[in-house]
């Protein structure tokens, strides 16, 4: 990704999007920049929170642990998305792990700095609260689809998400590029990796995906966004 592409990115991130360049640009320049190798952990579930996080560059996943210790994946970030703010917005431990997919860039921004910011141009708050709004809309569709859609379902509609989040249109179809492995991908679709492993299988012999090491390529887009539907 070029520095360009990484300063376009951060500029569509919520906090970012409702200011004027003059006071993006003095915003940016009070942020803090990270850098996270693949594997590394930036915050775990129930740890005191007071930064939230913007994603420059790289892929990130936030997930949560049962008892026994079974990983359930909420989110794949990637570069402009924002997180660690519901630990600001009701003060409490971090609700999810959070955990570098792949060497990651970020932004951190102290909570009572994003207190200021919000006073400061209030259109700001909009932003977040457009932010929390579209989440919940989105923890509800997959609290719904757990209920009503079967395994395969869940994985096309998985696809066709990281497809518009992380997918490049090519010659011989839509590269995704999740750097999942499958356990991940079952951990995000809630279903066991034998499950997910078959009817991933399943749809590659009809000829609607073809599997590669931690990418997918779509080749029947219209198939598969149906069968995820
Ligand atoms: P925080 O609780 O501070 O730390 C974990 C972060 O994960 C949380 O803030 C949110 O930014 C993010 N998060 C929690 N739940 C979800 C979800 N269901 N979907 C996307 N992001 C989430």
């Amino acid at each position: 990704m070029s520095q360009k592409d990484e300063e376009e990115a951060v500029r569509r991130a919520p906090i970012f999007t409702a200011i004027d360049e003059v006071s993006a640009a003095s915003l940016r320049a009070s942020m803090t920049a990270i850098k996270v190798t693949k594997g590394q952990v930036i915050f775990k579930e129930g740890d005191a929170g007071d930064r939230l996080f913007v994603v420059i560059s790289g892929k990130l996943k936030l997930g949560t642990y049962s008892n026994d210790g079974r990983e359930n994946l909420l989110s794949i970030l990637g570069p402009g998305d924002m997180f660690g703010e519901l630990s600001l917005f009701d003060p409490g431990p971090r609700t999810a792990t959070a955990t570098a997919v792949v060497d990651s860039k970020l932004l951190a921004l102290a909570h009572d700095q994003v207190i200021g910011l919000v006073k400061e141009h209030p259109q700001v708050a909009l932003q977040l609260l457009r932010r929390l709004a579209q989440r919940l809309r989105k923890a509800n569709e997959v609290l719904s689809d757990l209920v009503f859609a079967d395994v395969p379902g869940r994985v096309a509609k998985a696809i066709i998400e990281l497809s518009e989040r992380f997918g490049t249109q090519k010659d011989d179809g839509l590269h995704v590029n999740h750097d999942l492995t499958q356990e991940e991908l079952a951990q995000l679709v809630g279903a066991s990796r034998e499950t997910v492993n078959k009817a991933l299988a399943d749809f590659a012999t009809r000829g609607w995906v073809k599997l590669e090491p931690r990418a997918v390529i779509v080749l029947d887009y219209e198939r598969l966004s149906k069968r995820g539907r």
